[in-house]
């Protein structure tokens, strides 16, 4: 059952920055130890202050497995982000994400009913093919847990080429023995971008992939072609990357001959390819805090850390790749007043905004993702320092 956000007591939404910042310390100090707060790369700064940990997808789904000793983890990210710390801390760990309304557009394009339909259907056209289900970090915990309980795995974008590989080989690991000689085929959750821009880095052409459309029989596709396919990928997409075109790199290019475009790779295939580096969130970060003064990136990915990149290297000139409102609107849901809220009531000993996920569900999306957490990731899962149109190993 879904729950909504309620609307705040009024109170904090007549406080100034300055005195909510002040109650939140506040509020830091008395819970102490007892409290971690995990802060995504894409918060705004006001709240990635008061993170104790930030990072991307990846990092903070490890940071979030670490936590041994907190009681409450709150999640300064969006909704799947905190189910999954839910799945990944023990059971006594409460998790709380200061906005219910902090979803993700992209891991609702993809739920439970359609998955098994979809499933359904793969598998009467495909009887002899050996289908292994990846999802992308970015979905339901009931995801997950599909995923988990028919031999995948998730993958985050740092890691998405090193789980495709494990799937593509992992007849041990997933428990499907005697499966050896049957074709093998992947069906990604819910990016199609991410599965793509991936899958053709790793030598597969784009006529190895279909798009599989929930709301069409057979996803939209000949039974044929769908057999044929090595990759399955679900029709999803971040409202945000997909704001990025290939015409935005090359007015990049044209104004600023100089400069390097780096783009995450939920970004469009042509715009991969136009790209100069392709990278996860922390990949995009680490590049640029190694990049030497004078270094110069036009950056396709969101906006509020874009932003923070450049204020940070005022060495270095770093733009957005386009003009384009690149903005994720729910993650900027989390700010000052929710925040003072939820640690507020943690102090006062009520838990508001937990997230929990059930215990069938929680066994299985760990599975999942803890298959995804042992396998390393490079952060690029294009793989590749070099124009991404050039080179595929
Ligand atoms: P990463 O944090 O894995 O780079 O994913 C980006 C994103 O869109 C998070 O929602
Ligand atoms: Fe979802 Fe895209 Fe926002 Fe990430 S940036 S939370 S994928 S809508």
């Amino acid at each position: 059952m879904k729950v909504w956000q309620q609307p705040l007591p009024p109170i904090y939404q007549k406080l100034t920055d300055a005195e909510l910042r002040v109650r939140i310390d506040l509020a830091k100090q008395t819970l102490g130890k007892r409290l971690v707060i995990l802060g995504h790369h894409y918060q705004q700064d006001a709240v990635i202050e008061f993170a104790d940990f930030t990072g991307d997808s990846f990092e903070l789904s490890r940071k979030a497995a670490e936590q041994k000793e907190a009681e409450y983890v709150v999640f300064c990210g969006v909704h799947f982000m905190a189910e999954s710390a839910d799945i990944l801390t023990p059971e006594r760990v409460r998790v709380v994400l200061p906005d219910l309304g902090a979803g993700c557009s992209m891991a609702d394009m993809a739920n439970l009913d359609q998955t098994l339909e979809c499933w359904a259907q793969l598998e009467d056209t495909c009887p002899d093919q050996r289908i292994v289900p990846i999802t992308y970090m970015n979905s339901s915990a009931a995801i997950k847990a599909f995923v988990g309980e028919h031999g995948g795995a998730v993958c985050t974008s740092s890691n998405c080429r090193n789980v495709l590989e494990w799937a593509l080989k992992a007849d041990k690991e997933t428990g499907r023995q005697g499966d050896k000689e049957k074709k093998t085929k992947i069906l990604f959750f819910p990016d199609q971008h991410l599965g793509r821009n991936t899958a053709f880095a790793m030598g597969y052409s784009l006529d190895r992939m279909v798009v599989w459309d929930p709301r069409e029989e057979l996803g939209g596709n000949d039974p044929q072609k769908l057999k044929e396919a090595d990759f399955v990928l679900w029709k999803g997409h971040c409202s945000v990357h997909q704001l990025f075109r290939p015409e935005h790199v090359d007015q990049v290019r044209e104004k600023f001959p100089e400069m390097k475009v780096i783009v995450h790779p939920e970004c469009r295939f042509e715009v991969v390819q136009k790209a100069d580096q392709v990278g996860s969130t922390a990949y995009v970060v680490k590049q640029i805090e190694a990049a030497p003064p004078g270094s110069q990136w036009a950056v396709g990915t969101e906006v509020h850390l874009i932003n923070r990149l450049a204020h940070q290297h005022p060495d270095q000139k770093i733009i957005v790749l386009s003009d384009c409102q690149c903005l994720c609107t729910t993650m900027y849901r989390i700010d000052l007043p929710h925040l003072c809220w939820a640690l507020e009531n943690l102090v006062e000993g009520k838990v508001v905004n937990e997230i929990k996920v059930d215990a069938h569900t929680r066994k299985w999306a760990m599975v999942a993702l803890e298959r995804m957490l042992a396998i390393k990731g490079t952060g690029n899962p294009v793989g590749k320092e070099q124009p991404v149109g050039t080179t595929v190993d």
